[in-house]
């Protein structure tokens, strides 16, 4: 099968396309022909060996993936596709069964033409692809839209409280302010003013320069302040948070659970969920789309297509 492997910590060109033996899945596994992929920013910290500014982060991440060097070739941690082929064990999947998910804690990533996942482990998840979602949508959902969940469930935001999205215009921020709205808050967007238009659409209710954080009159201020991109400066707290108010970071351990791709399934079902997509490439346009990425600009997420013999469209 084709594959993209790495062999060195670097920019996008250790990316290498190839040919790979195709896995075949053991008693408890599923085995997918991978229809898409992502280029998440965890993706790219991965792929450089470090994540920028933390050198504790960087430490955790060369103990999993390598301490030298990459000891997982594959990267890719979200995927949709098609089961393929199942391990006599499994029963809750049969070939045919359009599915999702994530990689996470696995040997082997999604830049591949197939992927083995187990049917159930502790760390990712795997789950029927809802209908509603075409391939790329769902192979963007899982990472960003459970962090996001998460992390503002953390917070104990309610119906009518106000509620700061730094970092509204990525991954985790594009869910962030859809979540949010869903819940009945009111939603700001910290973000840059070109991407003002879109993310008031999304529905946030009103749109600040993230550049230019000023200081806000004590009603303006808000009941929890979510940082979806990791980049808040915390002296620029005391600016916009209430009293008592609550502040939460991605740069939190999270956990991935069926429960929470659920509660996000319900979101997209009622309309009120989507993922953004911004630019998609295929697989053998690998390097060029970590190059996108790199450049941190990126809006919502970058999707790759793993299976170029078939069309799979917008929906
Ligand atoms: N805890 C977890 O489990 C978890 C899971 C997923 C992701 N993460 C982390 O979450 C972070 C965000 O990932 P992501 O994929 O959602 O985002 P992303 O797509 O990498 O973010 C890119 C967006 O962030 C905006 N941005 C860049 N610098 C900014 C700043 N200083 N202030 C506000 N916005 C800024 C950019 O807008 P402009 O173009 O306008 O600059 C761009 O649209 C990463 O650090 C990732 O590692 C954590």
């Amino acid at each position: 099968m084709k594959a993209v492997i790495y062999t060195e910590y670097g920019p996008p060109s250790v990316l290498k396309i190839t040919e790979w033996e195709r896995p075949r899945p053991r008693n408890h596994e599923i085995l997918v022909r991978v229809k898409a992929s992502t280029v998440s920013a965890g993706v790219i910290w991965v792929r450089q060996g470090q994540y920028p500014g933390s050198w504790l982060f960087t430490f955790l991440l060369r103990l999993f993936n390598g301490i030298r060097r990459p000891k997982h070739p594959i990267l890719g941690y979200e995927f949709s596709g098609m089961v393929e082929a199942i391990g006599a064990g499994v029963s809750s999947f049969k070939p045919g069964d359009e599915v999702y998910g994530t990689t996470t804690g696995l040997n082997n990533g999604a830049y591949a033409e197939y992927l083995c996942v187990p049917e159930k482990w502790k760390l990712g998840v795997v789950k029927l692809k809802p209908q509603s979602l075409g391939f790329k949508e769902a192979a963007a959902l899982p990472v960003g839209g459970m962090t996001a969940l998460q992390l503002l469930q953390k917070t104990g935001l309610k119906k009518g409280r106000r509620v700061l999205i730094y970092g509204a215009s990525g991954s985790v921020g594009t869910y962030a302010v859809q979540i949010a709205k869903y819940w009945g808050a009111n939603v700001s967007a910290a973000c840059s003013p070109s991407n003002g238009e879109w993310i008031r659409n999304l529905g946030a209710e009103a749109i600040l320069d993230y550049h230019n954080l000023d200081f806000l009159p004590e009603k303006e201020k808000f009941d929890v302040v979510f940082d979806a991109v990791g980049k808040f400066e915390k002296r620029t707290l005391k600016l916009l948070l209430k009293k008592g108010g609550t502040f939460s970071s991605v740069k939190s351990l999270t956990h991935e659970s069926l429960e929470k791709l659920e509660a996000l399934e319900k979101m997209v079902e009622a309309g009120a969920l989507n993922p953004v997509l911004d630019r998609t490439y295929a697989l053998d346009e690998i390097v060029a789309a970590h190059e996108y990425v790199d450049l941190g600009h990126k809006k919502g997420n970058v999707v790759v297509i793993c299976d170029a013999s078939s069309n799979i469209g917008d929906h």
